[in-house]
């Protein structure tokens, strides 16, 4: 990557010197063009001025002495011919005619005029007639006139090398820039990825907090999700294996004990054995039913169900609604108490973590009854809601609060197989919810479930 990048902008500060030379020469040749074309209008005008000379059939040598001074004066030397041939007037004979300031002046800027060189010609005319022709050549020219065309090709050069600096700076920096912007999450991706692939998923991936998230950041995201996922689904493989080997070794040796007691006469009745071993085999089943909720509720990771908007009050009396005879069938009460109000959540899990709680709740409860809370929670972060189930029931032991959600845990005279609060808790996180409990023992139980805004 990083060397990509480099020799990209190689390649660009390449292409910069590669402009610079073409822009130089273009520059270089139009200046010299730019010269030559003054050049020509110089010539123009003296033709005109030469032409002008001719008056009614006549030459006026004073205004043609006056043209050659002056193109001498634009460094050119020149000589005017009649239709005869015959020569009217040249630069050297004006030369010598010059008075010696102006002849002293002249030598520091031109090579003397000398009549000989190559000269061109260019027919001259008044009324469309031809009148003669205009002889021409330029002077070789001293001193500062060349000097001062070297000092601005120079100075362009200068101006070119400036801006090919600047550009190419520009390019470096924008280079290193690129490189920690761009390279750096990148890498800091794949050492992730390396500590993943080699096993170790306790590494957290980087961070992508922006609220603008380009390309970058969403692979950042992407890949974080991937890796919590792999995390979960490592810590469930590992945990549940162990879980089950256990929960599986008591049925098991209860069944195999009493296949036992029969081989060797110990138990005689038939009946007996038949009962225990069906007890056992019923909690191995339900151990299997239980296996499959936990598994559907880390699973549940990975497809959340549908997001809506609901009232939740109604959602609420719904779900009672379902658990009222059981709980009404056991002599306590069910209470409901909350304002009707709409949230965005995912009803389907509502349902079974509120229908987990409230078999708990009247399981461990002889008297009294059942009240279901909701109702808003402002939060910094936002308006959140929150559901609580408490009971008046046997509560639990301090000691205990920090197990009851470990899978496969259990109070005594639960019956069950210590799933159900493990279910609530991976649902709850899963939805973004957190759970908490409050117990006093003998008095009763709340658990309550935060639900943080998105
Ligand atoms: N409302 C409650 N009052 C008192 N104790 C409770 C309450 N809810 C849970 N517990 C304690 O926490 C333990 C774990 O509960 P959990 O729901 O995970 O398992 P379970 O109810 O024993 O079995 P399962 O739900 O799998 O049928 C229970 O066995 C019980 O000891
Ligand atoms: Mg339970």
């Amino acid at each position: 990557m990083r060397t990509k990048l480099f020799l990209a902008f190689m390649f660009i500060i390449l292409l910069a010197v590669l402009s610079n030379i073409v822009f130089e020469r273009l520059i270089i040749e139009d200046f010299n063009d730019f010269i030559s074309g003054t050049e020509e209008d110089h010539i123009y005008w003296i033709m005109a001025t030469v032409e002008g000379s001719f008056k009614n059939g006549q030459w006026d040598r004073q205004v043609l002495g006056e043209a050659l001074h002056w193109s001498m004066m634009l460094g050119l030397e020149a000589y005017v011919e009649d239709m005869s041939g015959a020569r009217m007037l040249s630069s050297t004979e004006v030369h010598d005619g010059m008075d010696p300031n102006m002849m002293e002046r002249m030598h520091s800027l031109l090579k003397l005029p000398s009549g000989i060189g190559e000269f061109t010609w260019y027919p001259l005319y008044v009324k469309g007639e031809e009148i003669g022709r205009l002889y021409i050549r330029p002077l070789e020219r001293l001193g500062l006139m060349p000097l001062r065309e070297e000092i601005f090709k120079k100075r362009g050069r200068e101006f070119l090398l400036i801006s090919f600096l600047i550009a190419g700076g520009g390019a470096l920096f924008l280079s290193v820039l690129f490189t920690i912007f761009l390279s750096n999450p990148i890498r800091r991706l794949t050492r992730s990825a390396e500590k993943i692939a080699e096993g170790d998923f306790s590494v957290p991936g980087p961070r992508a907090h922006k609220k603008l998230k380009d390309e970058i950041d969403r692979l950042t995201d992407s890949f974080n999700f991937m890796a919590e996922a792999l995390r979960r689904e490592d810590s469930l493989r590992k945990h549940l294996t162990s879980n089950i080997a256990h929960e599986l070794r008591t049925p098991l040796t209860v069944i195999k004990g009493n296949l036992e007691a029969v081989e060797d006469g110990i138990i005689s009745d038939p009946n007996i054995v038949i009962k225990n071993i069906s007890s056992e085999i019923d909690r191995l089943i339900s151990l299997v039913e239980g296996i499959e909720d936990i598994t559907r509720a880390e699973a549940s990771f990975f497809r959340k169900g549908k997001l809506e908007e609901v009232n939740l009050k109604e959602l609420i009396e719904g779900i009672a609604e379902g658990m009222k005879k059981i709980i009404e069938g056991k002599g306590l009460y069910l209470k409901i108490d909350g304002i009707a109000m709409s949230v965005e959540t995912y009803p389907e899990k509502i349902h079974i973590i509120l229908k987990n709680l409230l078999t708990n709740a009247c399981k461990f409860t002889d008297a009294g009854g059942i009240t279901i809370v909701w109702g808003k929670r402002p939060l910094e972060t936002g308006e959140g809601f929150y559901i609580s189930v408490e009971d008046t029931g046997k509560g639990i032991e301090e000691s205990d609060l920090s197990k009851i959600f470990d899978r496969f845990y259990k109070g005594e005279n639960s019956g069950g197989k210590g799933l159900g609060l493990a279910i609530v808790k991976e649902l709850a996180e899963v939805i973004g919810g957190k759970v908490e409990v409050e117990s006093i023992l003998n008095k009763g139980t709340r658990f309550t479930i935060n639900f943080y805004p998105k």
